[in-house]
């Protein structure tokens, strides 16, 4: 029976917080991950389709058994992996309230086409964003940013690109980013019909911000080569370093030379929240369309990503397709009109209610003390022997390896080593590719990392070293 009384509903929903809340219990003591048996893989993978109804409780117990002891390791202290942070534990019960009360949020006089709005308004707010901007949940950062030079495509071709696509230009449209820029942002290149042979991938400097007098020598040669520069996709944090292109510097050049500013503030945009980082962000408020992502440094639990596009009727333009079965609600246009999707999840409840726990000032200290907790770390980097910091990026991602003297193959070594810890579980994070060496990136967006957290890192590592070390040297 696909119904359930409300009784059994309400016995169901306990236990099922009942395991997340056990769950949380244990994460201060247990591992950050532990790998996945072979037989609990093969269950997963090879189950075969369901035939016959099943009881849902034995359904939860086949998810407590082979599910949920093996996360991806995000909700732990000592998870510093890509740009995932711990989900906030009542923006998860908001995703429960969205999915219980299931709207679709492609408009219409019902309340969370009013929360969306609100929260939207809140955001811009908080970012220093135009207030009256066109803006969008979405499902995360790659889809705000395609968004965004989506509606950029619109605004800046010479011809009517949602008749013609891109068969009517008569030069090419050339997009710029820097070569730190996010893989989503050449993917959206690639989907908007541009071409990545026209994204430009401009140098960067010692910082990994992108270059500017680069930038300016390139969108001349391409004029002078009769193409067509239309767009800097600038980055507010990068993935790898946390780097912040000069904002500021990038607006004059596209206010100078007619081109759409757009930002790729995924990661870092909420940065301009903290005391230490917040004149970096100076000029983002000039963006045309701006990405930001709250399942990074927002802590909202995936999926949640954000674009505001300081030109609303452009967004609108370059998306509104009102079919006739849906002209009965006009009280406010609808969100369909500004983005891709027409059913669209309640994304915006969980960002309201954590808006409302932590405020403006909780979001500040919280984004403030991870960048604090960086600084912590790389200052253990720099005195801790046999380590090497490669790039301190101003917001909350390191990058570093360990460099035991006499050692001449330091990729294979980090490589190893990363292996070996990832495998072990006690803590998580990745790599990354910097100046064509491999080094250790962690990156903390976790409002339960502490100092002792980012103490055990290093020691850990370093004694992992130690036994790596003899095996590569
Ligand atoms: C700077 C930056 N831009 C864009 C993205 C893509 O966002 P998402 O993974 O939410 O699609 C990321 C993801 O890590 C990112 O760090």
């Amino acid at each position: 029976m696909v119904d359930l009384t409300p009784e059994a509903f309400r016995t169901l929903g306990y236990q099922v917080v009942d395991l997340l809340a056990n769950q949380m219990a244990t994460l201060p003591d247990g591992p950050c991950r532990r790998p996945v048996p072979d037989e609990v893989r093969d269950a997963l993978l090879e189950q075969p389709l369901p035939l016959e109804p099943q009881a849902s409780t034995d359904i939860l117990e086949r998810f407590t058994q082979l599910v949920l002891p093996y996360p991806m390791g995000n909700a732990h202290q000592r998870c510093f992996a890509g740009v995932n942070s711990p989900p906030a534990p009542l923006a998860v019960l908001a995703d429960l309230l969205a999915s219980g009360m299931n709207p679709s949020v492609a408009g219409g006089d019902h309340a969370a086409t009013y929360v969306e709005h609100a929260v939207l308004r809140w955001l811009t707010q908080l970012l220093k964003y135009p207030i009256d901007s066109g803006g969008l949940f979405t499902s995360g950062g790659s889809v705000a940013n395609l968004i965004g030079l989506a509606i950029m495509r619109h605004v800046k071709a010479t011809t009517n690109t949602r008749a013609n696509g891109l068969w009517a230009e008569a030069t090419p449209l050339v997009v710029y980013t820097s070569a730190q820029g996010h893989s989503c942002i050449e993917k959206a290149v690639e989907l908007l019909g541009i071409g990545h042979t026209y994204l430009r991938k401009i140098p960067v400097d010692a910082e990994y911000c992108m270059d500017v007098e680069k930038l300016r020598t390139h969108i001349h040669a391409d004029r002078t080569q009769g193409l067509r520069p239309v767009c800097v996709a600038a980055s507010a944090g990068t993935v790898n370093t946390g780097a912040i292109d000069p904002l500021n510097a990038i607006a004059d050049i596209c206010a100078a030379e007619d081109l759409w500013f757009h930002v790729d503030g995924a990661y870092g945009g909420v940065g301009i929240l903290a005391e230490q980082t917040t004149d970096l962000f100076n000029g983002m408020e000039r963006a045309d369309s701006l990405a930001i992502d709250p399942h990074k440094w927002m802590y909202v639990p995936i999926e949640c990503g954000c674009v505001f596009v300081r030109d609303a009727q452009a967004m609108r333009d370059t998306f509104s397709l009102i079919p006739p079965y849906l002209r009965d609600d006009t009280q406010m246009p609808w969100f369909a009109e500004f983005g891709i999707q027409q059913t669209r999840s309640f994304r915006a409840l969980k960002v309201w209610m954590l808006l409302q726990q932590l405020g403006e000032q909780g979001y500040r200290e919280l984004i403030s003390r991870d960048i604090t907790l960086a600084h912590y770390l790389q200052e253990r980097i720099r005195t801790t022997p046999n380590f090497e910091l490669i790039a301190t990026g101003p917001l909350s991602i390191i990058c570093f390896r360990y460099a035991p003297l006499g050692c001449n193959d330091l990729d294979t070594l980090n490589r190893r080593l990363l292996e070996r810890v990832q495998q072990e579980g006690h803590t998580f994070f990745t790599s990354t590719e910097l100046d064509g060496k491999l080094v250790l990136r962690v990156c903390i967006v976790n409002f339960r990392t502490t100092e002792a957290d980012l103490d055990f890192l290093l020691e850990y590592l370093a004694k992992v070293g130690l036994h790596i070390r003899k095996e590569v040297l």
